[in-house]
């Protein structure tokens, strides 16, 4: 893993978009995993700022709530819309969202993986993380080998998610969430987290043992994973000092 702490959430994301830009002028016809939450606005933002080309891109989200319509101001279709997509020239056949009204669930997914594999897999997936350990809506004690499929959330996740909802009661339960087996294999992880309430789970993540209890530890296995810290998320990592200085000391071929 390369562990990436910035001072601010602001270079933190910097260095995140930076990694996507360079990918999307090298593979124009990229494939990209995104993500939903309050982590990676300042990321899609600063993506929609770059004048990218997106028109031969495709991307799959992560995740989405079941039983929301799509129209909701809190479904993560809405979410793309309004802070990517529409900032940015990416074909509308080329996006692809779990549909959390599709009538059949588990063909549903089945069509999800297989669409990831007909677009020649990931090359990039953007992760934030709960602070159970989460990815995706892969809560602690969920399958290290899973695919896409239904989810219940946690308590926990449920309580966080309220913020966006008004009240706890108005978060649906259940999900649909790409597979932490999906997401291993995607070519590269990038994993972002910023503030206190994550550093826990990241100190888990990097330097605890790998474990379903926090979901996010089986990147410890993945071939190239990087992840994007502001000082906060990385107050309880043993060897922060250590990652410091590996990133000061990157060789030129190395950064982007
Ligand atoms: C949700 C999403 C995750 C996200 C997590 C953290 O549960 N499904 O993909 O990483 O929230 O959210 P935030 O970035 O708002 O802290």
């Amino acid at each position: 893993m390369e562990i990436i702490i910035q001072p601010t959430p602001e270079e933190a994301a910097g260095i995140a978009a930076r990694i996507i830009a360079r990918l999307l002028r090298d593979k124009p016809g990229a494939v990209l995993g995104l993500a939903t939450g309050s982590t990676p606005l300042r990321l899609y933002q600063m993506l929609a700022g770059m004048k990218l080309d997106w028109s031969r891109v495709t991307t799959f989200n992560l995740d989405e709530y079941i039983g929301l319509p799509r129209e909701h101001p809190q479904s993560y279709h809405s979410f793309m819309r309004e802070n990517l997509f529409r900032h940015v020239n990416i074909a509308p056949e080329n996006i692809h969202i779990p549909d959390g009204n599709a009538a059949d669930i588990p063909a549903f997914c089945a069509v999800y993986e297989e669409r990831i594999r007909a677009a020649g897999g990931i090359d990039l997936q953007v992760l934030g993380i709960g602070g159970d350990g989460h990815i995706g809506f892969n809560e602690p004690s969920s399958s290290l080998a899973s695919r896409t499929r239904i989810k219940t959330l946690t308590p926990q996740t449920r309580r966080d998610n309220a913020r966006f909802f008004g009240s706890e009661q108005a978060v649906p339960h259940h999900v649909i969430t790409m597979g932490i087996g999906t997401i291993m294999e995607a070519r590269q992880n990038l994993l972002l987290a910023f503030g206190e309430k994550k550093a826990a789970a990241i100190a888990g993540t990097v330097e605890g043992p790998v474990t379903a209890d926090n979901p996010a530890s089986v990147l410890q296995f993945h071939p190239s994973v990087k992840v994007c810290l502001d000082e906060p998320a990385a107050c309880r990592l043993r060897r922060a000092d250590y990652y410091r200085w590996v990133f000061d000391n990157k060789p030129a071929w190395q950064t982007w």
